[in-house]
């Protein structure tokens, strides 16, 4: 392994012990049931996820990939950051449109991609100190609701946040996020903003229900993350993985639904489930944006839209914002 490369654990060592217990007890003791989407990514859901982002049904990465590809030069240029951060950087797959122009347009020095999964950030690390010989690249695992460790280099920094992931975030969720955001940022520091774009219901349900049935495998391996580190005993057979839309809320969810009544334990939790026939588990939602109301909402919580770019298609929105003076 290089010497460029570092991954910071940041993460509590009890983490899965105590944090998964919280949101387990939290989250599924009462209807409605759910449970926090990060627990999703485990080694295994890191992989499904990067398949879910080459199915033919699953447009938000090709449609952002479109919009980085012809506007990555031009985000070079109005931000010429030395540090590009990351969060929930996953494969890093989309970010490389980004080096490559920072890389081109002489300012950029470090990669600190931040994501709760060591396995994402170490295959993703390995790669690009493969491919980009003289970049830093400074990992941190850690979970950005709870800290955004961007480190006290000199700036300009460009904080990338992609993929449409603070779509997973509730409203609540997101003004708590702003804040820290608006804490954390100076005033020489851009962030880059995935924001996927309301569209027609039946595009929007089949990129959350693919016909090989990838998401479904995605969504139902959390059952398997509660069997290993709860020794739970749910059995995945008896779940339906289930996409829907929510109008009023304007949000994509994604449900674990059981297929007859039965009981579940988790006996790391003290706690045994008795799901009715039809009840379901909610492990994510997806929020879609519109241009007038995401430009009012970071408005209200001190940020700037500088630049608003769409792919050809309108389907997806990659926006330049910066602190408001
Ligand atoms: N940015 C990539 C991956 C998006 S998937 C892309 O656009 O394709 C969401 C990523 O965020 C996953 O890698 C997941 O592990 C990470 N993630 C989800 N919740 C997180 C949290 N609370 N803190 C840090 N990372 C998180
Ligand atoms: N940020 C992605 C999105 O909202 C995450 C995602 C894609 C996802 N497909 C999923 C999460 C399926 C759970 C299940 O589009």
């Amino acid at each position: 392994m290089t010497d460029r490369f570092t991954l910071d654990h940041r993460l509590p060592q009890d983490h899965l012990a105590t944090s998964l217990r919280t949101d387990v007890l939290r989250g599924l003791a009462t209807a409605p049931r759910t449970l926090p989407s990060k627990w999703l990514y485990d080694a295994r859901g890191s992989e499904l996820f990067e398949q879910i982002t080459e199915l033919p049904e699953y447009y938000p990465t090709r449609a952002e990939e479109e919009i980085l590809t012809r506007r990555a030069p031009e985000i070079a240029a109005l931000t010429r950051a030395t540090t590009l951060a990351e969060l929930g950087s996953g494969s890093s797959r989309k970010t490389r449109l980004l080096l490559d122009a920072l890389t081109a347009a002489g300012t950029l020095r470090q990669y600190a991609p931040l994501d709760v999964s060591p396995s994402a950030l170490l295959d993703a690390g390995q790669a690009l100190c493969r491919d980009y010989p003289r970049l830093q690249v400074a990992a941190s695992v850690t979970d950005f609701e709870q800290e955004l460790p961007l480190g006290e280099e000199p700036g300009p920094r460009l904080l990338a946040f992609l993929g449409s992931t603070i779509g997973n975030l509730d409203p609540a969720q997101r003004q708590s996020f702003y804040a820290a955001l608006r804490h954390t940022l100076s005033a020489d520091d851009a962030l880059l903003l995935g924001a996927d774009l309301v569209k027609d219901t039946t595009r929007l349900v089949s990129a959350y229900d693919d016909s090989q049935g990838v998401t479904a495998a995605f969504n139902k391996n959390v059952l398997n993350v509660l069997n290993r580190e709860l020794d739970a005993d749910f059995d995945l057979d008896t779940f339906d993985h289930l996409a829907l839309w929510n109008e009023p809320e304007e949000r994509i969810e994604m449900h674990l639904r059981s297929r007859r009544a039965q009981q579940v334990k988790i006996p790391a939790v003290d706690l045994v489930l008795d799901l009715a026939a039809g009840e379901t588990l909610r492990t994510e939602i997806s929020s879609k944006f519109r241009r007038e109301t995401l430009t009012a909402e970071l408005g209200a919580n001190g940020f700037t839209v500088r630049r608003w770019w769409t792919d050809t298609a309108g389907r997806f929105g990659l926006l330049l914002v910066v602190p408001t003076h």
